[in-house]
């Protein structure tokens, strides 16, 4: 569950809907939290260019509603935002260059971002990652969800000029609790080391767990006519995090071995 509030003092769950404000006040009365970890947003790139409003109500309207009430409280707010800030132009991106979205998504992101940086000067931590994966319940990620289409005998298209940094969900939580209990705050980027192609990772996928390749059926992103506009390369530069000693995330050969039980464990019907 990605956007619930684990009260210390209460143990148990509450559901926070970003698109409540009204919610998010009676959350933060009954929880309490000093930490407020961001990862529920609206993520389906294509849907945010015609669900605008719906898409700025929950990437901004509600983290900014968080940032206001921690403002009161003392409280922290994490706040996991994109690569897709960027527009790709550049070999590789630091924490200050400036940021280019290229669709609705990405500008909510964007959005966000400045919210939090205004309602929360210095409690605040920006976490920007890319490429997603791990062990998700919901079989959601990208290298889950090829194996099993892969296994149920799919051709899967696979665009092969985006170029992304995968990274291990596990290994950003990590990144997170050390940022929190070292007290650091800002915008840090954090992704895993490797930068390759889907289709790269996508081969990989396959030898990794024995798969069919040629089941893959390489495309170009614009052959795909999606609503959005996407940026096809974007490497993070993740300089600061090193420096500042964070545990390092592991690369695509670790995370795959890691992830083998779950991506071949049966999909739920
Ligand atoms: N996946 C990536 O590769 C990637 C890359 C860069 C950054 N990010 C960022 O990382 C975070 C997590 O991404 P993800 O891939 O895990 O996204 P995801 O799989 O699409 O999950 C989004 C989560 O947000 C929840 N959510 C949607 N609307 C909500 C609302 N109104 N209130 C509370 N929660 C709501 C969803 O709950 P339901 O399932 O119940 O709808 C879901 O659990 C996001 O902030 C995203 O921008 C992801």
């Amino acid at each position: 569950v990605t956007a619930s509030v684990y009260p210390v003092a209460h143990p148990g769950e509450l559901e926070l809907n970003l698109a409540d404000p009204q919610q998010i006040g009676e959350v933060f009365d009954s929880a309490q939290p000093a930490w407020i970890l961001i990862a529920g947003a609206f993520c389906h790139v294509d849907l945010c260019e015609t669900k605008r409003k719906n898409c700025f109500n929950v990437n901004v309207a509600g983290p900014k509603r968080c940032a206001e009430l921690a403002r009161q409280t003392g409280a922290t707010v994490v706040y996991y935002s994109t690569d897709h800030v960027f527009d790709g132009t550049k070999e590789r991106y630091s924490e200050s260059d400036a940021v280019q979205p290229l669709n609705t998504y990405a500008e909510s992101k964007v959005a966000g971002e400045e919210a939090l940086r205004a309602a929360l000067p210095e409690g605040h931590l920006i976490l920007r990652t890319s490429w997603l994966y791990g062990p998700d319940p919901a079989r959601k990620n990208f290298p889950i969800r090829f194996t099993d289409r892969l296994r149920a005998g799919e051709k899967v298209p696979v665009p092969s000029d985006q170029w992304g940094s995968p990274t291990y969900t596990e290994d950003l939580a990590r990144v997170t609790r050390f940022l929190l209990e070292k007290g650091a705050r800002g915008t840090f980027h954090a992704t895993g080391p490797d930068f390759l192609s889907r289709g790269t990772l996508a081969a990989r996928i396959c030898k990794s767990y024995h798969l069919d390749a040629l089941q893959a059926t390489f495309v170009e992103t614009d052959q795909l006519q999606q609503p959005a506009k996407r940026p096809l390369r974007i490497r993070l530069n993740t300089d600061k995090l090193a420096a500042i000693g964070a545990p390092p995330l592991r690369g695509v050969t670790e995370g795959l071995k890691s992830l083998r039980p779950v991506a071949l464990e049966a999909a739920q019907s």
